[in-house]
């Protein structure tokens, strides 16, 4: 698995020991989108105890907890403590487990260094599987079952006699509406529920609003503030209540800011085709036991892929898997799309679940109002809500 493998560097500034602090990883080159903007608050700017990933935004460090905690099947308390539930400052605190952690990023990072050529080929999932003691002796039962077939990491060529990429695409546009239609949408405000984790599933309100080519914004109105996410066609945001993200702002680089892009472009289909680039068709799949298309393609050459899925009979995407790199290997997101209405001559989805490394959340829109004027404010940098002071 080489997806974005970004260069860690192993600097042994200890003795034979594992010495924790000799570990530094150094940020790839990455290019500031946009310009030179302000540059957003590292990891060990926000967090008040960082030994080993230091160098990335908030963001990054966080999808890096979300790949520790899908790679060991730990809970994000249950790694830090018992108390860090509910109050952020806890997470400071230094666990055996998080020491253990730390011995195993050391390990990793080692690993790849020395047997890989510095490549990023083990990581936590390697070994854990999602468990949080790996298993030593092969499993028979495993061995001897029908194993399903798992997708591979990457598509890695254009499959010979199926549909070609333009196919599935034209398809799609068509099934949507027809490229007129589609290409008459210039902006969508809906509204709907949103259902989380975080509102321990109970349905709230939620704002879903798009404005063509590509900002998007998505208000959850959760009991203690709003959870935001913003993308204004070159910055993206996440502002969310206390109770929810151990800052009130965070915002996206890398792989969560060209997943944001990805999203609110793709809010306009009639731009499909010219939004990534590289296209790939992979082998027919079974989702929810009908056959779908799939197409994979990267926003930026070389950059991490995007995989979609097309429904082969009606032709419509019910699934988008975007990846994002972490500092200790690449999460994926899985948005599966379904229940798609018809709002001015062109069909949209009512209904999705975003799934990733750290929950789950279903939207299901109930009203959707086409070409209405909204006002690009709305997609800019939010102002974090509180409703109430968070217990602590
Ligand atoms: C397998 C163990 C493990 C899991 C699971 C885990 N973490 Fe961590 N966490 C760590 C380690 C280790 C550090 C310290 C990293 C360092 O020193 O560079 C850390 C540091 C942090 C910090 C910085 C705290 C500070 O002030 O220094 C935050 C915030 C954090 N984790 C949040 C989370 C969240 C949120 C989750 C769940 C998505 C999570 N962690 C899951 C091991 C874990
Ligand atoms: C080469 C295989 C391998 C890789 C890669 C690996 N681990 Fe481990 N990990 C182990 C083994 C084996 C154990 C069990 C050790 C034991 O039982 O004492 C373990 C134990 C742990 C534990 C302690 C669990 C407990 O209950 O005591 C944590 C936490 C952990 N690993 C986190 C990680 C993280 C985070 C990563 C990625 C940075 C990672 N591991 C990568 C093999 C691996």
């Amino acid at each position: 698995m080489t997806l974005g493998s970004r260069q860690v560097v192993l600097r042994a500034t200890g003795m034979i020991c594992v010495c924790l602090l000799g570990v530094v990883f150094a940020k790839g080159q990455s290019p500031a989108q946009g310009g030179a903007q302000q540059k957003p608050l590292l990891a060990e700017q926000a967090f008040k105890n960082v030994q080993l990933l230091k160098g990335v935004p908030v963001d990054e460090f966080l999808e890096t907890m979300g790949f520790f905690a899908a790679s060991t099947g730990m809970n994000c308390t249950e790694c830090h403590s018992e108390e860090s539930g509910g109050n952020w400052a806890k997470y400071a605190d230094d666990t055996p487990l998080k020491q253990k952690a730390r011995m195993m990023i050391v390990m990793v990072t080692a690993l790849n260094q020395g047997s890989f050529g510095g490549k990023r080929m083990v990581t936590c999932w390697t070994c854990h599987r999602g468990t949080r003691n790996p298993r030593v002796i092969p499993d028979l039962s495993i061995q001897y079952s029908d194993m399903l077939e798992a997708e591979p990491d990457e598509i890695l060529a254009q499959t010979s006699g199926g549909s070609s990429v333009d196919q599935i695409l034209n398809k799609y546009i068509q099934s949507l509406g027809g490229a007129q239609r589609v290409s008459n949408l210039t902006s969508f405000a809906a509204k709907g529920t949103y259902a989380g984790y975080e509102t321990a599933f109970q349905k709230v309100p939620v704002d879903v609003l798009a404005r063509a080519p590509d900002q998007r914004a998505t208000i959850a109105h959760l009991l203690d503030g709003d959870s935001t996410s913003t993308f204004d066609g070159h910055q993206g945001w996440l502002a969310a209540p206390e109770t929810l993200k151990p800052m009130p702002l965070i915002e996206l680089t890398g792989g969560d800011l060209d997943g944001a892009k990805v999203e609110a472009k793709l809010s306009f289909p009639g731009q499909i085709k010219q939004t990534l680039t590289d296209w790939r068709v992979g082998f027919p799949e079974m989702i929810d036991n009908k056959e779908v298309q799939v197409l994979q393609g990267r926003l930026t050459q070389g950059g991490l892929p995007v995989k979609l899925y097309f429904d082969s009979t009606s032709g419509l995407l019910v699934r988008l898997v975007r990846y994002t790199n972490s500092l200790v290997g690449v999460n994926p997101t899985q948005i599966d799309y379904s229940d798609y209405r018809d709002v001015s001559g062109v069909q949209l989805p009512y209904r999705w679940i975003v799934t990733w490394t750290d929950g789950r959340s279903t939207i299901e829109l109930s009203d959707v109002r086409a070409n209405v004027p909204i006002d690009v404010t709305k997609f800019a940098k939010p102002t974090p809500i509180a409703r109430k002071v968070a217990s602590r």
